[in-house]
């Protein structure tokens, strides 16, 4: 519509409608049970109950037939006929689940992240989605926080990068209309919700404004450069004002400094929870304070529509009111909605899900986000007729490798289990199956879905007994298979945990295992960094697999007999021990670093029961090939810094590879990490293939900011490290600022 018409159709709404607008509710107003709730579902306390076909927004309904059925009523019901705008937390996957964002991210192939966000895209469109709540972008560097898992981790570079390509996927290119086959992306969580003081959830988070600036805003100012249509605030406080209040934030900083001018939607009760926070008197007081932080949407709250009619007496607040009405009609006509209420809706494939293409880039992102941290020799497994496998472990056989984020859309039938993949690879007389142990302690906290969670995951069955039993399987084969880790609700919203370590009865069966003297790869299934110092030890290979999605059977399998190979990188850190929390590797030096001070042993930096080095570094991942490489360049030009290497293949085999490039700290105003990540690049190489690598960086890349904001770039001498799988090598170059 044009701008002209659409102005016309907001000055013909009354403040009635207005308000109604702002209002954004889960789908089960409309549809009976399914639908899932994310936060406390409670009465929301309409002092007058709207006519929800007025309201602005629904989320998580994502049948493309109810939602029709929806947009119909609405459309015959509402006096204004503004289309609803349908939301939901598509994460990483509609009904094609990926791999988990902290393991995608790894794979550092950012074009096949793209890939996956497209399809993420095309199949949300075709069931009727508008909005999807993702990428999430908060950095994360704390692994009891269960959220961590549907981030891309630690680390500011690949954050920014993940940010711009999930949401150029999402949105296609930089458009005034969002095209068929493409979504609005709503990043989150602003800002720095990945960051509560003990990794508890929800919990305040402090920090600088260097800290943020230089490293938790990166990845949202990122996707906004990228055009991101949407921000959803966050729960949290920031420095003492809770995120979803908070003006300096929203206004100064995400739309003046950053450019934002897409709609704030607040996250799940989070205007009503300004009282809670103790930032807002009342109800009243919380509505006026979010509206006036400058958010668009109340996401399941009453507060607006309980507030606003008599806020918007005042030509201030109605003002601000209008400012977040026109933001949401903007969007609405951006997605086409007024000439197409019904989009997605109506095409001959509506409701297209899972085709061989998507599974195809889904199986390829599972081979490249699987991090091998350890491999001896056991691994790629032989495939010869008389190899024998122990698949040991609830693994094998579980649907419910989709992750937390997975259960709005995704659906645990439609995972190719680790079993059907293996059966792809081997004769079923080649494996040995045991469960080892169950998952899950009992399905009652499943409520009314525990039959059907039982009937696809397995009954519970004695400990005891399953430890015999893998005994027994293991001492048949030559190469025991090993399931480990958490289930699936142990990580994602709501579940941080004190305790990283495996359960007793993993470890128990881990060191039973070892005593056969036989290999062991280890296939670990997490949300999280995990404590793994116990038993890591006793693995001669180990994979971890994060929550792989659908196609996770087929893409371990591929790695796991060498059709693929591994060249994921972690994505976070993996502590030696909760102690050492947080531990990431950007950190900065000290004045008495470990190994600086020659005067002392106890004056420096260590901890007396520790050490300081983690299990698994950020960055770390093994191949089945062997690199080296050496720098051929770096020079300053007028367009940047150019950069050259050259990488050898040694091995007898083609490989992927994923060299990495760290800037190493220098003298600064504000201290610089010991050393971050600065550039990546992922390729693939023949045997003993060489192959000479350039790349540009700017010098924007060598910028940072002081706690006030402003942007420092020196001259002086700086040095690049290049890390293949762990073998470094450095080059210091001299930049002239401004050249
Ligand atoms: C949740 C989450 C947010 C999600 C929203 C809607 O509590 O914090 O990520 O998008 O509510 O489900």
């Amino acid at each position: 519509m044009e701008e002209q018409k659409l102005r016309e159709l907001f000055h013909r709404l009354s403040v009635h409608d207005k308000i109604a607008q702002t209002i954004q509710l889960n789908g089960d107003l409309f549809v009976e049970s399914g639908v899932m709730n994310t936060g406390p579902a409670k009465d929301l306390g309409f002092q007058k109950e709207p006519n929800f076909y007025e309201i602005g927004s629904i989320y998580n309904v994502n049948d493309h037939q109810k939602l029709y059925q929806i947009q119909k009523d609405v459309l015959e019901n509402s006096s204004h006929k503004i289309p609803l705008l349908f939301m939901s937390d598509i994460v990483y996957g509609f009904r094609t689940i990926f791999p988990m964002p902290l393991a995608q991210a790894g794979s550092y192939d950012f074009d096949l992240i793209q890939q996956a966000a497209e399809i993420s895209a095309k199949e949300s469109y075709l069931n009727g989605i508008h909005v999807v709540f993702s990428p999430m972008l908060d950095l994360v560097r704390d692994p009891r926080w269960g959220r961590v898992m549907e981030s891309p981790g630690e680390d500011v570079y690949t954050s920014k990068e993940f940010a711009k390509r999930v949401v150029a996927g999402y949105q296609g290119e930089k458009a005034d209309y969002l095209q068929e086959n493409h979504v609005a992306a709503c990043i989150k969580h602003f800002a720095a919700y990945g960051a509560p003081e003990g990794g508890r959830e929800y919990q305040q988070v402090e920090l600088s404004n260097q800290k943020l600036f230089n490293e938790y805003l990166q990845p949202y100012e990122a996707a906004v450069e990228a055009n991101c249509e949407l921000v959803m605030t966050a729960f949290n406080l920031l420095n003492g004002v809770p995120s979803t209040g908070n003006k300096w934030l929203n206004r100064d900083i995400l739309r003046e400094r950053f450019g934002f001018n897409g709609v704030l939607v607040s996250d799940y009760a989070a205007v009503q929870e300004l009282v809670s926070h103790g930032f807002a008197k009342d109800e009243q007081d919380a509505a006026k304070k979010a509206l006036e932080a400058g958010v668009d949407f109340d996401m399941m709250t009453a507060a607006y529509a309980n507030a606003l009619p008599e806020l918007a007496k005042d030509q201030a607040f109605a003002e601000l009111l209008d400012e977040a009405v026109w933001r949401i009609l903007i969007l609405k006509n951006k997605l086409g909605l007024f000439e197409q209420p019904f989009r997605g809706l109506t095409e001959p494939n509506t409701g297209e899900v899972l085709t061989d293409e998507a599974k195809e880039v889904a199986t390829k992102l599972v081979e490249k986000s699987c991090v091998l941290l350890k491999n001896e020799t056991a691994l790629p497994l032989k495939k010869t007729k008389d190899q024998r496998i122990a698949v040991i472990g609830p693994y094998a056989e579980s649907h419910f490798t989709l992750g937390f984020w997975a259960s709005v859309s995704g659906r645990s039938s439609d995972v190719l289990t680790l079993k059907a993949g293996l059966l792809e690879q081997f004769g079923q007389d080649q494996l040995l199956f045991s469960r080892g142990f169950n998952l899950y302690e009992d399905y009652s906290s499943f409520g009314p879905l525990k039959a059907g969670f039982e009937q696809l995951n397995g009954p519970i069955e004695d400990e005891e007994f399953l430890l015999e039993q893998s005994l027994e399987q293991a001492k048949k084969a030559d190469v025991i298979l090993l399931t480990i880790g958490e289930n699936f609700l142990e990580s994602g919203e709501g579940a941080s945990k004190t305790n990283l370590r495996l359960p007793e009865k993993q470890i128990r069966l881990i060191k039973k295992l070892a005593e056969l003297k036989k290999p062991i790869v280890g296939l670990l299934y997490t949300g999280r960094p995990l404590v793994l110092t116990e038993v890591e030890s006793y693995f001669d290979s180990l994979l971890l697999v994060w929550f792989p999605g659908v196609m996770g059977g087929r893409g371990i399998c591929n790695l796991l007999v060498g059709e693929a190979s591994p060249s994921a990188r972690l994505t976070m850190t993996f502590p030696r021990s909760e102690g050492q929390i947080p531990i990431y590797s950007a950190q900065t030096s000290t004045g008495r670093p470990l190994g600086g001070n020659a005067h002392s042993e106890r004056f420096v930096s260590k901890y007396i029961d520790e050490t300081n080095e983690p299990l698994f570094s950020f960055g770390a991942g093994k191949s089945y090939a062997d690199f080296e490489g050496t720098w051929q360049g770096v020079e300053e030009k007028a367009d940047g810094i150019h950069c050259c290497y050259e990488i050898a293949n040694q091995s007898e085999r083609e490989a992927w590879v994923t060299p990495q490039i760290y800037l190493l700290n220098h003298p600064a105003e504000i201290v610089r990490p010991m050393k971050r990540l600065i550039a990546t690049q992922h390729f693939l190489l023949a045997a003993k293939e060489r192959k000479v690598v350039t790349f540009t960086l700017l010098e924007e890349e060598f910028a940072y900011f002081d706690n006030e904001g402003v942007r420092y770039l020196t001259s002086g001498n700086y040095t690049l490290q290049l890390d293949l799988l762990g073998i470094k090598n450095n080059q210091t170059f001299h930049l002239v600022k401004g050249e």
